[in-house]
């Protein structure tokens, strides 16, 4: 079935790589009008290219950036459909080596920059010809739903991301307005967001062997896979959807590890 997001208006920030690229392409092969946001210029702008996208340069702590892309997207459509705040990166390690700045730049990226995206996405949406609509789908993790002992900023982040997709969706939820706003929930994903990891094997091995460990389905998701779920959130498909956490994780979530 092609064109499930036929015409809709995307933006996907975190487009150049990963799941977000993952994401842009699957957007395109049902037919949405897709910006692609991102900090990546070099790799976004190509990628974006070939899926037939815009690419935006966005770096989704900064507001005017924000503010800049959503007005390109009314001058040039009029309106906004589908958000998806995807960009984020790992987090600054276990609790005693943390460094404030990069703390800090953690937030900037995986909180301030969704909420952002929220913001700003959300008012255009309001002002969407015929009335408030829209779907925005935040990138959480199972890191907020299962914590990850050797970095709690990252599990504090995603963890941040659900409850404040939550409250905004019970918020448009009761102001009537028919903007739906979910989290997805990604297991393990082979992605390059582990690329620093690669270069020392023995590491990169054993984290492997431990992310393995936590999926009973015994192998890493694919990007496609999230970009699916995103997809279905982006359609009409789930129009009764909101507030929710969608979890891809190839069972990660439901186990005890070994048992
Ligand atoms: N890969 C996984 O296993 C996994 C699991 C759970 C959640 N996630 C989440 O999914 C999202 C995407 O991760 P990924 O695995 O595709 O990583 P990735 O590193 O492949 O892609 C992340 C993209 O975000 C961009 N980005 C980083 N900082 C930015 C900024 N300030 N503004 C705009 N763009 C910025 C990067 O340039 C990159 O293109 C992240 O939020 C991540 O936390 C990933």
């Amino acid at each position: 079935m092609a064109g499930r997001i036929e015409g809709k208006v995307a933006l996907v920030s975190g487009g150049a790589s990963g799941l977000g690229e993952a994401i842009v392409r699957r957007f395109a092969q049902e037919g949405a009008i897709i910006y692609s946001g991102d900090v990546n210029a070099q790799q976004g702008g190509p990628v974006a290219a070939e899926a037939g996208a815009t690419f935006l340069s966005l770096d989704v702590a900064r507001e005017d950036h924000w503010q800049a892309a959503v007005a390109r997207i009314e001058n040039e459509h009029g309106r906004l459909d589908i958000l998806v705040n995807n960009a984020g990166i790992l987090g600054t390690g276990p609790l005693e080596h943390i460094d404030v700045a990069a703390w800090d730049r953690l937030f900037s990226i995986n909180v301030t920059g969704v909420m952002l995206g929220c913001k700003h996405g959300s008012l255009l949406m309001q002002r969407n010809p015929g009335g408030a609509i829209g779907s925005i789908i935040n990138m959480s993790s199972n890191a907020a739903i299962l914590a990850t002992a050797a970095d709690c900023g990252y599990s504090a982040t995603k963890g941040a991301v659900k409850l404040m997709t939550q409250s905004i969706a019970v918020n448009f939820a009761r102001r009537g307005l028919a903007i739906r706003c979910n989290s997805i929930h990604p297991g393990p994903i082979d992605t390059p967001i582990f690329a620093p990891w690669r270069p020392d094997a023995e590491k990169a091995e054993r984290l492997e062997g431990q992310l393995l460990e936590m999926i009973p389905m015994g192998r890493l998701g694919r990007p496609e896979e999230i970009a699916n779920m995103a997809l279905y959130l982006a359609s009409d498909e789930s129009s009764f959807s909101t507030g929710a956490q969608f979890v891809v994780d190839g069972g990660g979530t439901s186990a005890v590890p070994g048992m």
